[in-house]
């Protein structure tokens, strides 16, 4: 099992809106096959494992094989496993996909093939928290990110947060845009930074990208903006207050252009987030500003936090990493779980999950 999240882990972010599994296939105590999913359309993972034209074996797999359901574009791994003798099939995790969930290993079963489930689910879960939330809820897996001084600003009162952590912090934050679906920010901080927003793991561009997602509710950005013109695609969202020149000129670059209702501190963010699910966005990198973190927190949009913090401070009036009304009493405060706290050159980085929903048992 071990091998096969090995495997899943290297296609991560890569197969959205499918999710990234791996799989290993053992014969007399050896692993003789190994596979993952591949994007969007291709074979999945027990299908590549399953290519050696041998018969027999135990199948590991992180994720419960497909079963057919009307519509479906590959061939179900359920078949697939069926069809190569396979004799046991070890599942880590059982599907979150209502039309697949248990089929797949019932199917496994009725053909006589001993299965066993929950191996391996707690990597497996927490591997797959973005395609969980996205099939449980229809919303994406949403991570906050700020990088802050000890007193919590993400930019000094001039707007200035260039650079508050160093090329570590940098770097990992790079890694983390080179798998998700999207990266999300406010116009306060498009404007203050003009930002690319692109993925640059190790100084370089990466070939995918991830979709970059700015909330523009007045349509204050010029179409000359510095991440219209980068490689991969953008999406504006915005509201009726933008003109309609503005929303063609915008389109004119070639971003998307999704209008939402506004409400109290801007645009409606449960109905924007919705609509990227619908687009196949399965997890987000919200990279702020505060204000925009603020409204994420208060909707309880955001499932899990990276704060990168430097051991520096700014007091003053410097923009608070998370802003919004916050909580009037210090126990109200969002607490994370099961968090981890790890030295990035002279940085922090404190991560863990936050928000109600988990992923449901098995
Ligand atoms: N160190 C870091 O990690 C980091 C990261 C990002 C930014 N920053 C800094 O943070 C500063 C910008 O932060 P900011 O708080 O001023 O701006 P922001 O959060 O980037 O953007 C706020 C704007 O987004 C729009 N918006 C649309 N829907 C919203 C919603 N539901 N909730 C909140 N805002 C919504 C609003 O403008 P409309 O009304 O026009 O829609 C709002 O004024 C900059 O100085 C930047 O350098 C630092």
């Amino acid at each position: 099992m071990q091998r096969a999240l090995a495997a899943a882990r290297g296609v991560r972010g890569r197969t959205s809106p499918n999710p990234w599994v791996g799989a290993a296939l053992v014969r007399d105590g050896r692993v003789v096959a190994e596979g993952a999913t591949s994007p969007d359309g291709g074979p999945h993972a027990e299908a590549r494992a399953l290519t050696g034209g041998e018969r027999g074996g135990t199948l590991y797999v992180t994720l419960e094989p497909c079963a057919p359901f009307p519509g479906k574009r590959t061939q179900p791994c359920a078949e697939a496993i069926i069809e190569a003798g396979i004799e046991r099939v070890v599942v880590a995790l059982l599907d979150a996909e209502p039309r697949v969930r248990e089929r797949g290993v019932e199917l496994l079963r009725e053909a006589g093939i001993e299965v066993e489930v929950g191996d391996g689910a707690a990597e497996a879960e927490a591997l797959l928290r973005p395609y969980l939330k996205h099939r449980e809820t229809g919303r994406p897996y949403v991570i906050a990110k700020f990088a802050a001084t000890l007193d919590g600003r993400i930019a000094a009162a001039g707007g200035d947060s260039q650079w508050i952590t160093g090329e570590a912090a940098r770097e990992r934050a790079h890694e983390q845009r080179d798998w998700v679906d999207a990266v999300l920010v406010g116009s306060g901080t498009a404007l203050a930074d003009d930002p690319s927003l692109t993925a640059r793991p190790g100084g370089q561009t990466a070939e995918r990208q991830p979709l970059r997602v700015v909330l523009d509710g007045r349509g204050r950005l010029a179409p000359e903006a510095k991440l219209f013109s980068e490689p991969g695609r953008t999406l504006v969202a915005t509201s009726h207050e933008a003109s309609g020149a503005w929303k063609v000129a915008i389109a004119g670059t070639g971003a998307q252009v999704v209008e939402c209702e506004r409400d109290g501190a801007g645009l409606n963010l449960d109905q924007l987030l919705a609509a990227l699910a619908e687009r196949g966005v399965l997890s987000i990198w919200a990279e702020g500003g505060g204000a925009v973190l603020g409204s994420l927190f208060e909707g309880g949009h955001v499932d899990e936090v990276w704060a990168f913090l430097a051991p520096s401070i700014m007091g003053g009036d410097g923009v608070a990493a998370v802003g919004g009304a916050g909580v009037t009493r210090a126990a109200d405060a969002f607490r994370l779980r099961e968090r981890t706290i790890e030295e990035l050159g002279d940085d922090l980085l404190v991560r863990g999950y936050a928000g109600d929903w988990s992923p449901q048992l098995q």
